[in-house]
């Protein structure tokens, strides 16, 4: 069992410093996160909206049902082995945020909707048959979500980023249409994610920006009205876009992910959220007067670039002492400049790392340590850590 090879087990670390803990190790500030869980729902329930977390930016149950305590009305996932983790552990109203087009994933996806009420998205007509004859096959009732796509703002597009859906009202209509007729299925409604395209700074101007990048899912709900279909699911929204989405009146719910731990990319971008994320690692080496070696490594933490060419923003910050500057990640080891304070590291030194990209950093890790005022209060699971299928 992965849980068995692990040292310190977790439990006899609970009520001590963090800085007791092997390393690297992740930690989350409990008070932080607890303050970013509450501001979100705190948020979408003054207008009325629910709380659908994607559970892709943590992977952990402990998490999950801190933020359905809060009154999330269930989860969102990307993949089945995921859903799949969630309805292990009870969390079973879920909406898997892709489509199911492949053989070997439909049948596993039946077998989950047996047990749980998954959703599912549908963008082709040919998927519409598959999963209505499936489902038919299995005895199942699947609900099935039309997604369109948010992309008036192609400068994202431009840099590679695409999504699957619909690029027209009247195509999704047709799909639309074809769900409600299937015996199998069940027609919930539509979903369209305008997360990663404004990164405009200006409020005002970013409001008009995830505006204009909805005008085919206002167009296709116009559309889906007359046409009879009514939308039980309206989702859309992301961290960044949570404060315009949730004001649209036809949205039923967000499905927003990293506000919960955030991480140095996201932060300037939703700054009503804080970094509760934190990576510890240890001094290891200090081989020159100006340079020392972390324990952390590319197979610990997530920079995508690994040298001095990276984007200051995928740099992870050390942010507990002033003058260290993470220049380099080998596989299991970091090298770090230092000037400054920092100069007094020496060997057995612990650091704070803030992650610049939280969910797959913590894809490499099996716990997460809860910290409030410095002491562990609780030792989670990353439960669907490399659930990528
Ligand atoms: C479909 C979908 N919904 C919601 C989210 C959550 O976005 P964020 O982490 O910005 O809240 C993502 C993240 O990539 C996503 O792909």
């Amino acid at each position: 069992m992965r849980g068995e090879r692990l040292y310190p087990l977790g439990d006899d670390l609970i009520g001590r410093d963090w800085q007791a803990l092997d390393t690297p190790c992740l930690i989350v500030d409990l008070d932080i996160l607890e303050r970013n869980i509450d501001k979100m729902s705190g948020f979408l329930k003054t207008r009325g909206k629910h709380c659908r977390p994607h559970f892709k930016a943590h992977m952990s149950i402990g998490i999950a049902k801190k933020q359905m305590a809060a009154g999330a009305i269930g989860l969102c996932a990307a993949k089945i082995s995921a859903a799949e983790v969630l309805v292990d552990h009870g969390i079973t109203d879920i909406l898997l945020a892709n489509q199911v087009n492949v053989p070997v994933k439909i049948r596993r996806l039946m077998s989950l909707a047996a047990r749980s009420d998954v959703k599912v998205l549908a963008d082709t007509l040919d998927n519409v048959t598959q999963l209505n004859e499936a489902a038919l096959a299995a005895g199942v009732s699947l609900g099935v979500l039309v997604e369109v796509r948010a992309r008036s703002d192609l400068s994202t597009y431009a840099k590679g980023y695409t999504r699957n859906g619909l690029d027209t009202a009247d195509e999704a209509l047709v799909i639309a249409k074809a769900i409600d007729a299937a015996p199998g299925l069940t027609f919930k409604g539509v979903m369209a994610y305008e997360g990663p395209h404004p990164k405009v700074k200006d409020t005002a101007q970013r409001r008009d920006a995830i505006l204009r990048d909805f005008n085919v899912f206002f167009d296709f709900l116009d559309k889906a009205k007359t046409a009879g279909l009514p939308c039980e699911i309206v989702s859309a929204g992301g961290t960044a876009t949570y404060h315009v989405t949730g004001e649209i009146e036809d949205v039923t719910e967000l499905q927003p992910g990293s506000y919960v731990t955030m991480n140095t990319m996201k932060v300037p971008l939703a700054p009503d959220f804080a970094q509760s994320l934190f990576m510890v690692s240890s001094v290891v080496g200090r081989p020159e007067r100006e340079t020392a070696v972390l324990d952390v490594g590319m197979k610990s933490l997530k920079m995508s670039k690994q040298d001095t060419t990276a984007d200051d923003r995928d740099r992870p910050p050390i942010v507990s002492v002033a003058g260290a500057d993470l220049h380099h990640l080998s596989e299991e080891h970091a090298a770090v400049r230092l000037s400054g304070d920092a100069l007094s590291l020496k060997v057995a030194d612990q650091v704070l790392i803030a992650p610049s990209y939280g969910a797959p950093t913590m894809n490499y890790h099996d716990r997460l340590y809860a910290v409030r005022q410095g002491r562990v209060e609780e030792v989670w699971n990353i439960d669907a850590r490399g659930c990528s299928q």
